[in-house]
């Protein structure tokens, strides 16, 4: 097996790489003065089982060529399979077409990945679990919730926890996470009854006296998480605590987030956090590395990989 990385998560990259005892392949990803990307692997990898780790995060497009190049690079050099470890697939909000006219990127992105080479795809809570479909490749779609679940019987054993999704597309999601923690489901119905008029917040499900766990996969903004926070406040919630999965948090969401009155944010490192989120005082990071170098030895071994998640 060879481990190959993007320039996206490096820290992420090495974790898994020391997860697998296998250290990274000589490979070495720069720019031209004009900007593009070249990449040169290094190192034989003819008939290798290939991994290459690379999230497709901001700068989306200069880490998703990157991750094409990288496929082209290493099917041009013989390898046996490369599988795309995309912990953080990028575009995927762009499952549907919103209105006439406009793409569909996720697919897109996809038909990209596949025709660059990739053998094989494994990324992590999807937005749309229909994105696996997208490639015609075999693909794997992990799930952070027991990483999550594992850290919420540790910090939150001892409260009146109740689950719940900030809004009604992540029911699904929530409920999955309610289920393994054997608690309450409740959902925020967040609605614009007119046009120009500012959305309504509604609770669904009794809060009041529960410490509630919002449960998302993607933070970006921070605006649906904040909103959501209040409204379950202003209902009688104890506190509320989040967990997400991708912390994509961009423009002031990391402001927005130390601001509210969440008690803290969760998200996991399939993004690499910034020193802003490092320092944020309520957002806490956990490593998704045993994970996903669990699945990449059950992939290499021809293992099964749903099993982690019964
Ligand atoms: C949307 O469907 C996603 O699941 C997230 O709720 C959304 O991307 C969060 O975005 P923001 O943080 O900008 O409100």
């Amino acid at each position: 097996m060879k481990l190959v990385a993007g320039n996206s998560n490096r820290p992420l990259a090495e974790a898994i790489a020391t997860y697998l005892d296998t250290p990274l392949a000589r490979c070495v990803v720069r720019r031209f003065a004009d900007k593009e990307i070249f990449v040169e692997v290094q190192e034989n990898v003819r008939g290798e089982d290939v991994f290459i780790i690379q999230s497709t995060s901001a700068p989306a497009n200069d880490h998703l060529m990157e991750l094409l190049i990288l496929c082209d690079a290493l099917k041009r050099a013989s390898a046996r399979r490369i599988t795309a470890v995309i912990p953080y697939f990028g575009y995927a909000r762009q499952d549907r077409k919103p209105g006439p006219r406009t793409p569909i990127s996720a697919k897109l992105v996809a038909n990209m990945i596949v025709r660059a080479g990739a053998d094989r795809v494994l990324t992590l809570d999807l937005h749309a679990g229909q994105i696996q479909g997208f490639f015609d490749i075999p693909t794997d779609n992990l799930f952070a919730a027991p990483v999550m679940v594992s850290d919420i019987t540790e910090v939150m054993a001892e409260d009146n926890v109740m689950v719940v999704s900030p809004d009604v597309g992540g029911v699904v999601r929530a409920r999955g996470l309610a289920k393994r923690i054997d608690a309450p489901l409740a959902i925020v119905d967040k609605r614009r009854e007119r046009p120009g008029e500012s959305e309504v917040m509604n609770v669904i499900g009794d809060v009041s006296g529960h410490s509630c766990i919002l449960v998302d996969d993607i933070v970006d903004s921070g605006g649906t998480l904040v909103n959501a926070a209040e409204a379950l406040l202003k209902q009688g919630a104890k506190q509320v605590t989040a967990y997400i999965t991708h912390g994509v948090l961009s423009g002031g969401a990391i402001a927005r987030v130390m601001a509210s009155q969440l008690k803290e944010l969760v998200i996991t490192d399939s993004i690499m956090p910034s020193d802003a989120v490092v320092n944020a005082h309520n957002i806490r990071v956990l490593s998704i590395a045993p994970l996903l170098g669990e699945a990449i030895a059950r992939t290499a071994e021809e293992k099964s990989v749903s099993s982690l998640f019964y």
